[in-house]
């Protein structure tokens, strides 16, 4: 197979993990066990992530759920959200979780150019989505550009991703990320930490990187 074709495979599969069986076990399997035994980032860490850079301008990309802007405190009671997804489950998924603020849906890879006619949002949250992307951070970084023009001047990325070097890594969270690599269900075999700084910082200001267990949890803004 082709790298291109290698690389497409296994971004169907990050994507294709979310069956709608799947869907109804990951809030408490993935996010409620795993978040805090094994890659020690419990959830509450992602939600004050999200109170501190979310707006009413919201765009969320690799949806999955919804479990954190079903949880997250919107400022207005009738925010602007997007939702942007691969994979058609879990943007339904989450639209029905998330009807109340009436979201806009939109079906794209953040791996190539995303349709320039959207109107630009104030933040975009992109969690847990760069360690199910395929390649090292050069690679997956590629998503920060194509989302870039998405973002006003002043606007806000932020997220959380599982990284493989640069952190803590106990063993059996080394394990189950070689596993999931394997499987294609993870990309990260070669994320680091620093790696992700410096994607941020080459795309983006006033960034932000810290980890919390396994987790690289960032913030960043495009110039005002
Ligand atoms: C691990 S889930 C994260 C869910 C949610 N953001 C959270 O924090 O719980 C990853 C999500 O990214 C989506 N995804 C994977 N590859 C993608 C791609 N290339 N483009 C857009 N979405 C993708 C998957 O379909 C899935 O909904």
């Amino acid at each position: 197979m082709s790298d291109s074709g290698q690389g497409q495979r296994q971004r169907a599969l990050g994507a294709g993990a979310y069956s709608r069986a799947g869907l109804h076990f990951y809030d408490a399997g993935v996010l409620g066990i795993s978040s805090r035994f094994i890659w020690r980032c419990p959830s509450g860490r992602v939600l004050d992530l999200y109170q501190a850079n979310v707006s009413d301008n919201h765009l969320d990309v690799g949806v999955g759920t919804g479990y954190f802007l079903d949880r997250v405190q919107f400022s207005s009671p009738a925010p602007r959200l997007g939702l942007m997804d691969l994979n058609g489950n879990s943007l339904i998924h989450t639209a029905q979780r998330l009807i109340r603020y009436r979201p806009e849906i939109y079906q794209a890879d953040v791996l190539t150019p995303i349709a320039s006619d959207i109107e630009t949002f104030d933040s975009i949250g992109l969690n847990y989505l760069l360690h199910c992307l395929p390649g090292p951070m050069a690679a997956k970084a590629v998503a920060f550009d194509n989302l870039r023009p998405l973002l006003r001047p002043g606007g806000a990325i932020f997220g959380g991703t599982i990284l493989r070097h640069g952190i803590r890594l106990p063993l059996q969270a080394r394990a189950l990320i070689a596993t999931y690599n394997a499987m294609g269900i993870f990309g990260n075999s070669q994320d680091s930490l620093v790696d992700l700084q410096s994607a941020l910082e080459d795309r983006f200001e006033q960034v932000q990187v810290e980890s919390s267990g396994c987790v690289g949890l960032f913030s960043a803004r495009v110039p005002a």
